[in-house]
């Protein structure tokens, strides 16, 4: 059965000193928690070997991104062999700023993926529909062309390692959550698209997380609908108490 799972996406914050510090309270605090979810950190490249030597097996630990290529002469760029090197288990992919400020189409992402499954990371598949689209009622079109576009050259078995998270771009970091109806609606959506494809235990079976603006006084409510499979979290990450809040979200 499908995991609740809540994964901390901690951006382009903290130097290594202190995201090593949150890391460890958020690693003490899981420690006592009793938390009836997955919980995992994706961190800064550069954080991801230090942070890995002070957490437990308890707390998964993540990348943001990873290259498009396995290796070679690309300047700058963080291949998947390389954190999985770290002892991170999961990247993310997709992620809407990367689609926006770094032009990451459908094309690249059908790389990264291969290269992060290839790696043997399990990749956190990011979605979802800018404000415009939401208003014009193309939402579910677009959504779904991004899950048809991303994933579904992989196998059965490959797609049964993908986490997928939806987040509204118009929800990420602006404080504007969307109705918990609103995300029950889509992830239902996203759940029969992939049914569609590759049968309904496949579909049973994924993790859908919600992402945007989610904190610990609006997660028990979104995490409660049935296609709500936990969060993907950003500013809230970065306070260890705050993170913790929505981890106990799952009760
Ligand atoms: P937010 O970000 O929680 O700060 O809105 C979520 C995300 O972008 O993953």
């Amino acid at each position: 059965m499908r995991k609740n799972i809540v994964a901390g996406n901690w951006k382009m914050n903290t130097t290594l000193p202190e995201g090593v510090a949150l890391a460890k309270e958020v690693n003490e605090a899981l420690k006592s928690a009793d938390a009836k979810c997955d919980v995992i950190i994706c961190t800064p490249f550069t954080h991801l070997a230090s942070v890995n030597a002070v957490i437990d097996s308890k707390l998964g630990l993540g990348a943001e991104n990873c290259a498009d290529h396995a290796s070679g002469a690309y300047t700058g760029e963080v291949s998947a062999a390389m954190v999985a090197s770290t002892g991170a288990k999961y990247v993310i992919l997709g992620h809407s700023e990367r689609r926006q400020y770094y032009g990451e189409t459908s094309a690249i992402l059908r790389e990264k993926l291969a290269l992060a499954l290839a790696n043997g990371l399990q990749p956190i598949f990011c979605v979802g529909e800018v404000l415009e689209q939401r208003e014009n009622g193309t939402y579910n079109d677009v959504v779904k062309a991004q899950v048809e576009e991303g994933l579904f050259q992989l196998s059965a078995e490959e797609f049964g390692k993908v986490i997928l998270a939806y987040e509204p771009v118009w929800a990420i970091g602006t404080g504007k959550t969307a109705t918990a109806e609103q995300a029950q609606d889509m992830h239902a959506h996203i759940r029969s698209v992939i049914a569609g494809k590759y049968g309904q235990e496949v579909a049973d079976n994924t993790s859908i997380l919600y992402g945007g603006s989610c904190k610990p006084s609006n997660a028990r409510e979104i995490f409660a609908k049935p296609d709500v499979d936990g969060g993907l979290i950003g500013g809230a990450a970065l306070k260890c108490a705050d993170f913790m809040g929505i981890v106990a979200a799952f009760d």
